[in-house]
């Protein structure tokens, strides 16, 4: 089943420009500048008649869940939450009638997210699942859902479905936007964007090598910070938890700019800052983030956008990525944090698809 790969955590990294394509397949609709999905089961009434998401899931899926708030509110302009599943089951937050819930979840068994899920239910909001095991118990006990069609995914620590659930929230704010405020127009570049995300994937993970040398450089070092702005803060969370689980090193995700308001003291010649700053509205402002670690003397790794001739001056590794929508980047900047995590875990001699203390599915509160 390996295959070529060493590990199975490397072999999904390069099944994603499939397993994205394979969430997409069959739902894009072109002539109305939407996508389509079989199993919400629930009417065009009864969908217009929502005025609120939650979205809760754990771990990666939450990280997720966070791109897909970013999503949703820009296309659909409907207000969203992310809950940690774990803090819904108890919270008892104030949801309202037309208040819908989304279950995030690759295996489908992670007991806090059920347990969210079936307290969603009982109050009678219409809870659907997006999961990639098919008859699972969250997507067998869901009102309906979305199916990642990922494959199996055996490496502990999750990477391609990860990517496959920002393609289906994308998907989704795109329907939800089509039903409101979005135009043809608008819906059909995002279309096209994501027709050709299956080809930038595969053109992000050249990077590779160039990843294998950062890792080697770095790899010994005891505290990492991961830094995005906007659709990449969510990432810089990713790939902080991909490292910290399978290499057992000290990380911490950050919204750029909060740097200054205390993680900034961190930052010394031993402490690297990997910085996503792709082009977009954000650019300059993620840069003097940037420049401000580099005045500190941490090191910075940069994942920038291919022809970003600036970028090489002020950082002192770059990891380059095609040019996307801004809104699509999370599938794409995610890529070399994965091989990143990856890279260094070999290197410190870590057990790479089978980490220390996790399982592939929590099925314990
Ligand atoms: C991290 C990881 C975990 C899971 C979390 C939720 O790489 O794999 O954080 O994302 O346990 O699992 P699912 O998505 O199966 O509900």
């Amino acid at each position: 089943e390996l295959g070529d790969y060493a590990h199975y955590m490397l072999k999904e990294i390069f099944e994603q420009p499939n397993s994205i394509e394979n969430a997409m397949r069959g739902r894009l609709d072109e002539d109305e500048a939407t996508a389509k999905f079989g199993g919400l089961n629930l009417s065009s009434q009864q969908l217009r008649h929502i005025d609120r998401i939650v979205l809760t899931a754990c771990g990666t899926s939450w990280h997720a869940a966070m791109v897909g708030e970013y999503l949703i509110e820009e296309f659909a302009r409907i207000p969203v939450e992310v809950e940690y599943a774990s803090e819904l089951r108890y919270r008892n937050p104030p949801l309202n009638d037309r208040t819908m819930i989304f279950a995030i979840t690759q295996s489908g068994e992670t007991a806090d997210t059920l347990a969210a899920m079936r307290e969603c239910k009982r109050k009678g909001h219409p809870t659907l699942a997006i999961c990639n095991v098919v008859g699972s118990s969250i997507a067998r006990e869901a009102d309906g859902g979305v199916y990642l069609h990922a494959g199996s995914e055996v490496g502990v620590a999750s990477t391609k479905a990860f990517t496959s659930q920002v393609t289906v929230l994308t998907l989704l704010a795109l329907f939800f936007g089509r039903m409101r405020h979005m135009s043809w127009q608008a819906g059909r570049n995002i279309i096209r964007e994501l027709r050709t995300m299956p080809e930038h994937v595969e053109r992000t993970l050249k990077c590779h090598d160039v990843v294998q040398e950062i890792a080697d450089k770095y790899h010994r070092c005891s505290n990492f910070l991961y830094l995005g702005r906007l659709y990449n803060f969510p990432v810089a969370l990713e790939g902080a938890l991909k490292l910290k689980e399978i290499s057992y090193i000290h990380a911490e995700g950050y919204p750029a700019a909060e740097m200054k308001h205390g993680p900034l003291a961190l930052v010394d010649e031993n402490t690297p800052s990997v910085f996503i700053v792709p082009k977009g509205g954000i650019y300059p402002k993620v840069i003097s983030n940037l420049e401000e670690v580099k005045a500190r003397k941490g090191p910075v790794i940069a994942i920038a956008c291919e022809g970003d001739d600036r970028i090489a001056d002020l950082a002192d590794d770059v990891i380059y990525v095609p040019e996307t929508d801004e809104c699509l980047q999370p599938l794409v900047t995610s890529i070399p944090l994965q091989l990143l995590a990856y890279h260094i875990a070999l290197l410190r001699g870590c057990n790479v698809d089978r980490p220390r203390n996790l399982a592939k599915s929590v099925t314990v509160e």
